[in-house]
C-alpha cells in the first residue's frame, strides 16, 4: 500500500495546470485531495473529474493572498478529513513580460502577493496542524526554472521564484526534525494556462498596460511564450514526477533535465566570482574565518 493512502493534500490552484496535475498523481496514490481555487467555475469541473476517477475531493473557492481563506480553507480540510498531511503551495501567475521600467507597483504587487505571500500564508497555516498531528507530513512549493536562474523581462516573476527556492531551503532544514518534508518544484515549461493568468487579476491591479490585453497577445514576445508552453510537458507527466521525487526525499524537484547545462554555466560563474574575491588581498583577513550559515 502507498505511503500516502488515506491521508490529505491541500492543493492551492488545484483547479487546472500543474496542481490538478498534482492533485490526480496524489489521489491515485489513494490521498484525500483538498483543492483550493480562486476559480470556482473550473474548481467544480476538477472537483467532478476527480470524483469520477474514484478519488475524494473536498474544493473551497479562496484566494491564497487573503490568510483567512487560508484559515478557512485548514478548516473545512480538518472537518472532512480530520487531519492535514501534505501542502501543495502551487497557486502561482505569470508575471506581465516587461523590461523594468514597465513593470509597475501593480504589476509588481500583486505577483508578490499571489506567488509570494500566497505560499507564506499557507505554510502559516498548514504546517502547524501537520506538527500538532505529529505523524510528520510533506510541503512541496512551486517555484520555476525561473527560481534557478533569473529570466530577462520577468523581474517579478523571477523574484518571487528565487524567494520560494530560498524560503523551501530554509524550511527543509527547520521542519527536518518535524519529520516534514520539503520539496520545491521547479519546472520549464508545462502546457497550461500560465500565459493567461490575468483571467484571475483583480480589475483593482490591472495596470493601462494591460487592459489592453488584445495587442499584448499579440506581441512577439507574447507569441513565442505562447508556443513554448503549448509545446511543454504535459501536467500528467509533471504529477507523477512529482511522487516519485518525493518517494525519494528529494529537496530540488527538477523536471526539465535538459536545463542543466543552464544551471551548471550559472554555478560556474558563481564559482569563479568566488575564485575572483579568494584572490583579492583585500579579502585574505576572512579567508580562514569560520562559516557560520547553516546549509545542506
Ligand atoms: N506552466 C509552466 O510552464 C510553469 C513553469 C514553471 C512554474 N510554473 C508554476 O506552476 C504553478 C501553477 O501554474 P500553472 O502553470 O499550472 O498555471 P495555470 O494558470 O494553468 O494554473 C494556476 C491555477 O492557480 C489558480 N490561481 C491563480 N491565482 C490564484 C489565487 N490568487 N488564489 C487561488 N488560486 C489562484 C488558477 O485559478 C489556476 O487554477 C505556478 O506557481 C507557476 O508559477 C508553471
Amino acid at each position: 500500500m502507498s505511503q500516502y493512502a488515506g491521508k490529505t493534500v491541500v492543493i492551492s490552484g488545484g483547479a487546472e495546470g500543474i496542481g490538478f496535475g498534482i492533485a490526480r498523481a496524489m489521489g491515485k496514490q489513494g490521498m484525500n485531495v483538498v483543492l483550493g481555487d480562486i476559480d470556482a467555475r473550473q474548481l467544480e469541473i476538477s472537483r467532478t473529474t476527480l470524483v469520477n476517477e474514484g478519488i475524494n475531493v473536498l474544493t473551497v473557492t479562496m484566494d491564497v493572498t487573503d490568510l483567512s481563506q487560508w484559515e478557512n480553507l485548514a478548516n473545512k480540510a480538518v472537518e472532512r478529513f480530520g487531519k492535514v498531511h501534505m501542502l501543495v503551495n502551487n497557486a502561482g501567475v505569470g508575471s506581465m513580460p516587461g523590461n523594468i521600467e514597465h513593470t509597475d507597483e501593480k504589476d509588481w504587487r500583486w505577483v508578490l502577493d499571489v506567488n509570494l505571500m500566497g505560499v507564506i500564508y499557507g505554510t502559516q497555516t498548514m504546517v502547524p496542524l501537520m506538527k500538532q498531528h505529529g505523524e510528520g507530513g510533506w510541503l512541496i512549493n512551486v517555484a520555476s526554472m525561473a527560481g534557478m536562474v533569473g529570466v530577462p523581462s520577468a523581474g517579478a516573476y523571477t523574484a518571487t521564484k528565487v524567494a520560494v527556492v530560498g524560503m523551501s531551503e530554509s524550511w527543509y532544514a527547520e521542519l527536518k526534525p518535524h519529520n516534514i518534508q520539503v520539496s520545491v518544484l521547479c519546472p520549464a515549461f508545462v502546457k497550461t494556462r500560465i500565459n493567461l493568468s490575468t483571467r484571475n487579476k483583480p480589475e483593482a491591479l490591472k495596470s493601462e498596460r494591460e487592459k489592453n490585453t488584445k495587442s499584448m497577445n499579440n506581441s512577439p514576445m507574447a507569441k513565442h511564450m505562447q508556443s513554448v508552453i503549448d509545446n511543454g510537458l504535459s501536467p500528467d507527466v509533471v504529477g507523477e514526477r512529482v511522487v516519485e521525487a518525493i518517494n525519494n526525499k528529494e529537496l530540488y524537484i527538477f523536471t526539465h533535465p535538459n536545463y542543466r547545462k543552464v544551471l551548471q554555466k550559472r554555478f560556474k560563474n558563481i564559482d569563479d566570482a568566488f575564485a575572483r574575491s579568494e584572490s583579492s588581498p583585500l579579502l585574505a583577513s576572512v579567508l580562514d574565518e569560520e562559516v557560520a550559515l547553516y546549509s545542506k
